[in-house]
């Protein structure tokens, strides 16, 4: 069997973190899947740049749409971000070129997934992104594969880590929101645009995306109702607290009879459950299936090691012979979100 060869756009935190584990991995890969994964070539803004990982042995292409188009591609990993610009017209490039695509960019999909999706279906390729959801946690996966006998009653979760970890801070030292951000910003928590981790913007993408995969339906990334965690005060979490809760910048997916509910907003949720004792910048998503009953998962939603692995379950399940690409159809018309009745695990 000729080995799978990747191109791989973007050698940042999550590019460098795919290329430790072909590099590491490969006997281990080669025997999963009875094939070796190799990469072709890659691309970055910089060439010369130590990235901790070694680069030699790859072809170089200063432009992400070359790659995507160059013949000894099997696969092309997006890994740069961005939901507009350089990542979307690679993608749409790949395609067009009969590429599988593999990519972590939640902010593209959320707003452009569906047409990516329809492009990759119409040329016979493969678009996957277990990555852009919760990081390490394999939620994609059980969505369409361990639940798919079930008919998904309700999605929720927390999915952005930098604002748990602010929250969580927020009430475990007493500082305030100010303070937080800025200790996130130190620590490298925060996106290169805050706002998207604060304005709960970025946890709505990976809402949106859960919700067209949990329901098989295109949500309109507009009419997710949003708010973030931004006028959240030190009252308001000790006020909670001492009621027996602790607040959360909470993602709820659920039909309802109005129709289809999906908001990201800061909620309360009682301390003792598992959602309420998630500390730090740590991801929990919660599925509901009519058959399943709820199942719990927690982990990593960000980082190297785990954003890489979940980027390695998707190219590993292309090397086993996977056609699948996962995406709902039909748009749903979204309900207007009521006051909050959500009964957390
Ligand atoms: P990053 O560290 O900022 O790396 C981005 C990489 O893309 C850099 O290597 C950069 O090149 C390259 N790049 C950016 N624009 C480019 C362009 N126009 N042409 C060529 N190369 C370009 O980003 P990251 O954290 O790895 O994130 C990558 C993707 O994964 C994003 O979609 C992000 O939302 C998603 N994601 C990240 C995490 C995480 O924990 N980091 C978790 C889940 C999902 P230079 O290095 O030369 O500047
Ligand atoms: N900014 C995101 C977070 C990174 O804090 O969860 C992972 O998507």
């Amino acid at each position: 069997t000729q080995p799978l060869r990747l191109g791989i756009a973007g050698l940042g935190t999550v590019g460098r973190g795919v290329i430790r584990i072909v590099q590491d991995h490969a006997a281990l890969i080669e025997k999963r899947t009875g094939r070796a994964i190799e990469i072709a070539a890659v691309s970055a803004r910089t060439r010369d740049k130590d990235r901790g990982v070694s680069i030699e042995a790859y072809e170089w292409e200063d432009d992400p749409v070359a790659l995507a188009r160059r013949e000894d591609v099997d696969i092309f990993v997006e890994l740069m971000g961005g939901s507009e610009g350089s990542a979307k017209a690679a993608v749409e490039a790949a395609i067009a070129h009969g590429k599988d695509v593999v990519t972590a960019n939640k902010a593209m999909l959320a707003l452009h997934g569906q047409s990516l999706a329809e492009a990759a279906e119409t040329a016979g390729c493969v678009i996957r992104f277990e990555a852009a959801v919760a990081g390490g946690i394999p939620v994609v996966k059980a969505l369409t594969e361990g639940l798919a006998g079930n008919a998904v009653t309700r999605v929720m979760g927390v999915m952005n880590g930098t604002c748990n970890y602010i929250l969580t801070r927020m009430e475990g030292a007493g500082l305030t929101y100010d303070a937080v951000f800025a200790e996130a910003e130190a620590l490298g928590y925060l996106e290169a645009d805050p706002a998207l981790d604060v304005g709960g913007i970025d946890a709505a993408h990976k809402l949106a995306l859960l919700t067209s995969i949990a329901y098989g339906t295109r949500v309109d990334f507009d009419a997710v109702a949003l708010e973030g965690i931004e006028r959240i005060s030190i009252a308001d979490i000790e006020q909670a607290a001492d009621m027996g809760y602790r607040i959360k910048l909470l993602g709820v997916a659920q039909r309802t009879g109005r129709g289809l509910e999906v908001r990201m907003s800061p909620c309360l949720v009682p301390a003792s459950s598992p959602l309420g004792q998630l500390e730090g910048p740590t991801n929990m998503v919660v599925l509901e299936g009519d058959s399943v009953g709820q199942i719990v998962m927690r982990g990593a939603g960000a980082g190297e090691g785990p954003t890489a692995s979940a980027v390695m379950g998707d190219v590993l399940d292309i090397a086993r012979g996977t056609r699948v690409s996962t995406f709902g159809q039909p748009a749903a018309s979204l309900a207007e979100p009521q006051a909050a009745t959500v009964t957390t695990p």
